[in-house]
């Protein structure tokens, strides 16, 4: 009888952890559990895990289980056997990016060949700034289509526009645009976050519990 006071039901949810290289997954998911940041930029090979436990009320501990895959996974093969049995999902994206977008790479093609031969001279400049915004896209039609609930219902998906903290960047992103794309596509939301300055990730990871717990 005495045992029985102190009941506590323990779950577990794997998260999926996704994105393009770089934009700061597995930032984000170290702020979150560990607390900590590193500038220094240590590219995920793979998958990597990290566990968070939390006490959510007096009857229930959860562990979320997060499944950090590296940016450039999603041309690999092993993405479906890492998103099985996930019960949610958080896209991360990198605001610095979306102002480069914003302003039209696109655009630029249409200039014609001259412009292609600068494009080939500062291939690797344009590379570490490619369009991440389209990327979520992407990401999310790989969500989509590998994984979903046991009733087959869609999972919940979480936007993070991460790297906030970076010069005027929150104040060019189009809020609206983003609430209006999570709406189109059915995501639950998005945060801007800062793992760098702590900004937004705990909120963003309970808004998301309470979500997986609405369905679970
Ligand atoms: P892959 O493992 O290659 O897919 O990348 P990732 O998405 O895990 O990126 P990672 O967390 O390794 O971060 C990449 C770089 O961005 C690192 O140098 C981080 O220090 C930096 N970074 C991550 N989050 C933030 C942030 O919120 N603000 C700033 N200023 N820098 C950040
Ligand atoms: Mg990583």
């Amino acid at each position: 009888e005495f045992c029985k006071t102190s009941e506590i039901k323990e779950i577990l949810y794997k998260v999926l952890v996704v994105g393009n290289f770089g934009v700061g997954k597995t930032s984000v998911i170290r702020r979150y559990t560990s607390g900590i940041f590193s500038p220094h930029y240590k590219l995920t090979i793979g998958v990597d895990f990290a566990l968070k436990t939390l006490i959510w009320d007096e009857h229930t501990k959860i562990n979320m289980q997060l499944w950090d895959i590296a940016g450039h996974e999603r041309f690999g093969h092993m993405t479906r056997v890492y998103y099985k049995y996930a019960i949610a999902a958080i896209i991360v994206f990198d605001l610095t990016r979306l102002v480069c977008v914003m302003c039209g790479i696109h655009r630029c093609c249409l200039w014609g060949l001259s412009i292609l031969i600068i494009l080939i001279l500062f291939f690797p400049l344009f590379y570490f700034r490619q369009p991440t915004f389209d990327a979520v896209q992407k990401w999310l039609d790989d969500v989509r289509q590998k994984v979903v609930l046991e009733n087959d219902e869609p999972v919940p998906v979480l936007l993070l526009a991460n790297k906030c903290d970076l010069d005027n960047t929150t104040a060019q992103v189009d809020q609206s645009k983003l609430d209006q794309y999570c709406e189109d596509h059915n995501l639950i939301g998005w945060f801007p976050t800062s793992a760098k300055d702590n900004t937004n990730i705990e909120e963003a990871m309970s808004f998301l519990i309470e979500k997986i717990m609405q369905i679970s």
